[in-house]
């Protein structure tokens, strides 16, 4: 689906289930599998997972109409859809791009998390299981310098291959195989690790809510990974809406993608957190790792499970083709980005997407090894760039969307596009979030978690 802008016709999908195929493609991807577990581990658990499903159902809902409905009317990507509505100003230009670069910031560092897959994907093929599940495993791995480099490198080659030969239909089968699949896999380790001795404490830790885990950073952290795992707010969205056919029912497309999107990453949730308190225990020091968490415990439960080689190396091989095809949606969005605004030939654009990777994503790897006491306003590098774009950028970018359909395109307008082709259920809902509640809440957010990173304000 390469949008070259100037073509003059533009890629489209083949009806509903292409539009599904592909935003679910981008949705579900290392955000499903290794940050939302780490994030409902370390912010509450079933509070946690609570939280999210609502502003998945409320705030997710808002925004996933608004820029699959404004792209497809508009027929352009983040930046000209804000051009085509707010005017070829200032500040539609600055709407436009705080969305664009988002995945700029995104690409690099997923590429480095996409190299710790691989390399666990490695230890399994040439049979390191237990080595693998060795406590100081993961830790030795991402401080050492030229390990952490190398995978990431690997990984991020996949990526640009794909996007230099521009092969996505190729990739787009695979997928629809290797979704299901991973889906099928997960499930039957998620029963595996729900069934070990002590696992029910994490089950019920997950799923039934404890408002004495419940702090403001629950509602942070859950719109954070929000953004992040439904691909919002960083104009992939806009573009995938550009290429839906016209008689497509929005409502119930987006729908579908949220649903399937949301029962990966629970499914996640129930393969790690319950493994956790089953093998290290469900400490509160255990529960906040953070980003190692899937890469500690996973290996747990594979090294003692029959036939472990085997299922680690399956559950890392469709973990790698759903992270793939997240990334490769991130770095096609930068791309195209590059290629309409600066004008530049796709091949151009792809060359400095990969300059932005390396560079951008050397210093995430570099930051747990030879830059491990470099910190930008206490933290490390990784969860600088996660940081700066989920709690920092993408709530403004959110706001810009809100924005536009509020002040430049209008509700009525807006709902009249909508009604096109669904019966638009939630209208009452929508106007009230798109006007009142998401924007006030945007911006608390953004205050909130600002003024929590500069250590002035402590959640
Ligand atoms: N949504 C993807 C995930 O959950 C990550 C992603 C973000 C992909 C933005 C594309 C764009 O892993």
């Amino acid at each position: 689906m390469s949008d070259s802008g100037k073509s003059a016709k533009r890629s489209s999908f083949s009806g509903s289930i292409g539009y599904v195929m592909a935003a679910a493609g981008s949705a579900v991807g290392l955000g499903n599998i290794w940050r939302f577990p780490y994030l409902a581990a370390k912010y509450g658990g079933g509070a946690f997972l609570l939280v999210y499903i609502i502003l998945v159902v409320t705030f997710g809902y808002t925004l996933m109409l608004s820029e699959t409905a404004l792209g497809r009317k508009a027929r352009k990507s983040a930046v000209g859809t804000f051009k085509a509505y707010g005017g070829d100003n200032g500040a539609s230009r600055l709407g436009g791009w705080i969305n664009a670069i988002v995945p700029m910031i995104i690409a690099p560092y997923y590429c480095v998390i996409g190299g710790w897959v691989f390399k666990y994907l490695y230890a399994y093929i040439v049979g390191d299981v237990k080595e693998a599940a060795g406590d100081s495993y993961f830790g030795n791995f991402i401080t050492s310098t030229s390990g952490s480099m190398f995978w990431f490198i690997v990984f991020a080659a996949f990526t640009m291959v794909v996007i230099f030969m521009g092969v996505e239909s190729g990739i787009e089968k695979v997928s629809k195989f290797m979704m299901p699949v991973l889906v099928v896999l997960a499930f039957v380790i998620a029963i595996y690790s729900m069934t070990r001795p002590g696992a029910a404490e994490g089950v019920k830790y997950f799923l039934i809510p404890n408002f004495h885990h419940f702090s403001w950073m629950t509602v942070v952290a859950a719109l954070g990974q929000m953004f992040y795992s439904l691909s919002l707010a960083m104009g992939i969205l806009y573009t995938y809406g550009s290429y839906m056919k016209d008689d497509v029912n929005i409502e119930h497309a987006g729908n579908q993608v949220q649903i399937f999107d949301s029962l990966v990453a629970i499914l996640a949730g129930l393969m790690i957190i319950p493994a956790v308190f089953a093998y290290s225990g469900g400490t509160a020091k255990n529960l906040s790792a953070g980003p190692s968490l899937m890469f500690i415990t996973l290996p747990k439960v594979f090294a003692d499970m029959g036939g472990s080689r085997i299922v680690g190396a399956a559950f890392f091989v469709l973990v790698l083709f759903a992270a793939l095809t997240s990334s490769i949606s991130l770095a096609e969005t930068c791309t195209s980005t590059f290629q309409d605004e600066l004008k530049i030939s796709r091949n151009k654009a792809a060359w400095l997407t990969v300059v932005v990777i390396f560079v951008l994503g050397s210093l995430s790897s570099l930051g747990y090894s030879a830059l491990s006491n470099v910190t930008i306003i206490g933290m490390q590098m990784l969860d600088f760039f996660d940081f700066a774009s989920n709690s920092v950028l993408m709530p403004i970018a959110a706001f810009a969307t809100c924005l536009l359909v509020v002040r430049k395109v209008g509700l009525d307008k807006f709902s009249d596009i909508v009604k096109e082709t669904s019966p638009f259920r939630r209208e009452k809902m929508y106007r009230v979030f798109v006007k009142y509640i998401a924007p006030v809440f945007l911006m608390v957010i953004l205050l909130s978690s600002i003024l929590s990173a500069f250590g002035i304000f402590s959640l």
